[in-house]
């Protein structure tokens, strides 16, 4: 593909966005770059958003766009579910907060501890990066050790711990094997140091670092169904090799659910049927609002117990189980009935069906990656397994493919997605004919 696709595409965006392009310098004065979050921008500028409805979004400039980013795989519901604008309109006229408890956090926190067979008890955030920090602070008083396992690309928010090797560029990569590379320079040395860094999918890699450091590892901290690889899932056998692996040697195995607890009602550790030590939450837990959460086992997590003598870690936070995100989250959960686990899940499967019957016909090397709800694409020769497969698609491919889908009206995240309830067949349709569109403008 030559660059003068992409400046095409750039092109046309800019022509449908003039007062997205308005808002962003002017955002820019404030902000920098115009921006308070990482995902939120993309080059030459994202379009702001005035509306959500169902799996449509509207911005500033009057565009429809059928929304397959749902705010980062959280509103499952999709925009504006009346069942949720009812309990928070309710709730925000009882009070936003209190700083005392509510019914509705042990409502949501029965309903998940009953579904997810790690968690035996479970405390709420603002985010799913508090879920992750504190997940491995609990693992690390309880090992009493203080190095943490993670995958080479895998994002678990922007805590300092996790912040090693997560978008490392190509030129940085030891084509050794991976080693902890720090996110931004500065970072402290001793962070890195703190953290081994292995392949997914890479059981030998995994099983050499645990038994060679098993004296000072508290936790190995994955997803087990990858979502910066397209929502790649790891093999059910390198799941069991972790799994049986950290067992054996008093290491605690968190599963980072943020994304994979939509693809059953017990998660992704149901769905494989491995179960962690420990479980961190965010996104469809909150019904569309700030929202986090981190449980497991109940001797690990009692370290949180504040009753017969204190808590062994502090953990506070001003909006923690406020009752309006806790009553949004319990209408999702009321929602996501066995029935529409399975619809959703199969649609998702017509869709990757859809999308590589769209490649293979005009003959463009893709790989479809993807599980239940989700999709992802990859414009690559290498089976996705790992962060070095992935990042194998060029750049600029990448950019113009996701910009030409938003000039058909579709909103992707990067370029993978996931569906939302109301998602339909005719969505899919629409999303495999924009695709067909995008690739012809590009590669033909
Ligand atoms: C797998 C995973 N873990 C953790 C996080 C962090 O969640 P939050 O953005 O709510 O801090 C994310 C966010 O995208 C995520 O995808």
């Amino acid at each position: 593909m030559n660059v003068q696709k992409l400046q095409a595409e750039i092109d046309s965006y800019r022509m449908c966005t003039p007062m997205s392009s308005e808002l962003q310098e002017k955002a820019a004065r404030y902000l920098p770059g115009g921006s308070s979050r990482g995902t939120a921008y993309f080059d030459p500028y994202p379009h702001f958003v005035s509306e959500g409805k169902g799996s449509y979004i509207y911005d500033v400039d009057g565009n429809k766009y059928l929304d397959f980013m749902i705010n980062a795989t959280s509103l499952i519901l999709g925009h504006a579910h009346p069942d949720i604008s009812a309990v928070v309109k309710d709730q925000i006229d009882l009070g936003a907060a209190y700083s005392g408890p509510t019914t509705s956090q042990i409502d949501l926190a029965e309903i998940l501890c009953s579904r997810i067979p790690s968690v035996d008890t479970i405390r709420f955030t603002n985010s799913g990066t508090e879920a992750t920090m504190m997940a491995i602070r609990a693992a690390r008083k309880y090992t009493d050790k203080e190095k943490i396992v993670k995958i080479e690309g895998g994002y678990h928010g922007s805590h300092e711990y996790v912040s090693v090797s997560v978008y490392t560029p190509a030129h940085k990569l030891n084509p050794a094997g991976p080693t902890a590379v720090p996110e931004y320079g500065g970072q402290p040395i001793n962070v890195s140091n703190e953290v081994f860094v292995v392949e997914y999918n890479d059981a030998i890699g995994m099983l050499d670092i645990l038994e060679s450091n098993s004296d000072d590892i508290a936790c190995v901290i994955m997803e087990p169904v990858i979502s910066s690889f397209g929502y790649t899932p790891a093999s059910k056998d390198y799941l069991e090799t972790v799994r049986s692996k950290t067992r054996e040697l008093g290491i605690v195995l968190i599963f980072d659910e943020v994304q994979s607890f939509r693809l059953s009602s017990g998660g992704a550790q149901e769905y494989f049927g491995v179960v962690p030590d420990m479980t961190a939450l965010g996104k469809i837990i909150g019904g569309g609002l700030a929202v986090g959460a981190f449980g497991g086992k109940r001797e690990i997590m009692d370290c949180f117990n504040p009753t017969d003598g204190g808590a062994e870690i502090a953990h506070a936070g001003t909006f923690n189980a406020n009752p309006i995100t806790m009553r949004a989250g319990m209408v999702v959960m009321q929602h996501l009935t066995p029935d529409v686990y399975s619809q959703i899940n199969n649609l998702g499967e017509e869709l990757r069906a859809k999308l590589s019957a769209v490649f293979s016909e005009l003959n463009i090397t893709t790989q479809i990656t993807g599980i239940g709800s989700f999709f992802g694409i990859h414009f690559t020769e290498n089976e996705i397994s790992n962060y070095r497969d992935v990042i194998t698609t060029d750049p600029t491919v990448k950019k113009a493919f996701f910009l030409g889908m938003l000039n058909e009206g579709i909103l992707l995240n990067g370029l993978s997605g996931s569906l939302n309830i109301f998602s339909t067949t005719e969505n899919i349709n629409e999303l495999a004919s924009a695709v067909r569109r995008v690739a012809i403008r590009l590669f033909k």
